[in-house]
């Protein structure tokens, strides 16, 4: 039974990815009453919609489906977390003993050198969720913290971008890198999210946003994340970079964006828009 409803979602061109974790918000799919190993609920762009319904993904419930008590992400403190990026929990180790998970988020096997058709390559055409042509193309993630332990307390300028991770959504397995400076979190721990803004194509729906429990862990730092600014495109001109904390990007929503985006460019997280890869260690006041 099982292995006939992944191919049936795999064979669904428009796959997409998230990170998928311990402490995730709707890791076993909305509905609490059960647990959902074969779930991409969490997995979906977030597109033209207003700000309360993108917001942690309150459109499909995913912001009222915590995850179980006890379970975070843990963040330690000038260290690095890793989580896997999949089209689906069926293709993580989070579900049926990993046997669905391969290198890759489809679950399936891919050369080192994936890349779409011609040269320069095209679009890869085999797995629409990952949405570039190769590695180098891949547009780059994100996570960002706020010290809120209560998810109806995260605001946009209180959710600070902490980490960018270069080239992904690539391979299943990524790491990221924690800022050693981050203070420890109050004792409800904080919350975190998850971030890619893809390559703008035609029809493309390229905004994610994924919810998560997390906490700072092995802190000995007394300093405090300051408020997010918005940020803005620099491509060629770094000083025109916003430096510090930063919010999230927020584009193509009918509300609550926040980018000023010059013609034919792409809000991303990346160094056109500020973020360098790797821990950010200037985003304290
Ligand atoms: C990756 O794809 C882009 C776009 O087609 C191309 O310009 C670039 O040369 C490719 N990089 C590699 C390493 O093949
Ligand atoms: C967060 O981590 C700290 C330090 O390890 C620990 O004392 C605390 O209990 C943790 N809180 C949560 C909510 O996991």
């Amino acid at each position: 039974m099982f292995p006939i409803a992944v191919l049936a979602l795999v064979a669904t061109a428009q796959a997409h990815t998230v990170a998928w974790t311990k402490g995730m918000y709707c890791s076993g799919g909305p509905d609490l009453s059960t647990v959902n190993l074969n779930t991409n609920t969490a997995v979906g762009p977030l597109y033209n919609l207003a700000k309360e319904d993108w917001w942690f993904q309150h459109e499909r419930g995913c912001d009222a489906a915590p995850p179980q008590d006890g379970e975070v992400l843990e963040l330690p403190a000038g260290g690095s977390f890793t989580v896997e990026l999949a089209h689906n929990r069926a293709q993580t180790t989070l579900s049926y003993g990993g046997q669905y998970a391969s290198d890759w988020p489809d679950g399936k096997d891919h050369p080192e050198d994936w890349a779409g058709p011609g040269s320069p390559p095209d679009c890869i055409q085999d797995d629409g969720a990952m949405h570039t042509n190769n590695q180098s193309m891949a547009a780059g993630t994100a996570f960002a913290i706020s010290y809120q332990s209560d998810l109806a307390d995260v605001t946009i300028d209180n959710l600070a971008v902490f980490t960018v991770l270069e080239h992904t959504p690539w391979k299943r397995i990524a790491t990221y890198e924690v800022p050693a400076d981050l203070p420890a979190c109050p004792e409800g721990g904080c919350t975190c999210a998850w971030l890619w803004r893809r390559i703008l194509t035609a029809n493309s729906k390229p905004r994610y946003m994924a919810g998560y429990k997390c906490n700072v862990t092995g802190s000995t730092s007394s300093k405090q994340v300051a408020p997010a600014q918005v940020a803005a495109y620099c491509e060629g001109d770094s000083t025109k970079c916003v430096k510090g904390a930063k919010q999230m990007i927020a584009f193509n929503q009918q509300t609550g964006n926040n980018v000023q985006v010059p013609n034919g460019k792409t809000p991303m997280y990346n160094t056109a828009w500020g973020w360098e890869s790797g821990a950010q260690n200037d985003i304290f006041v």
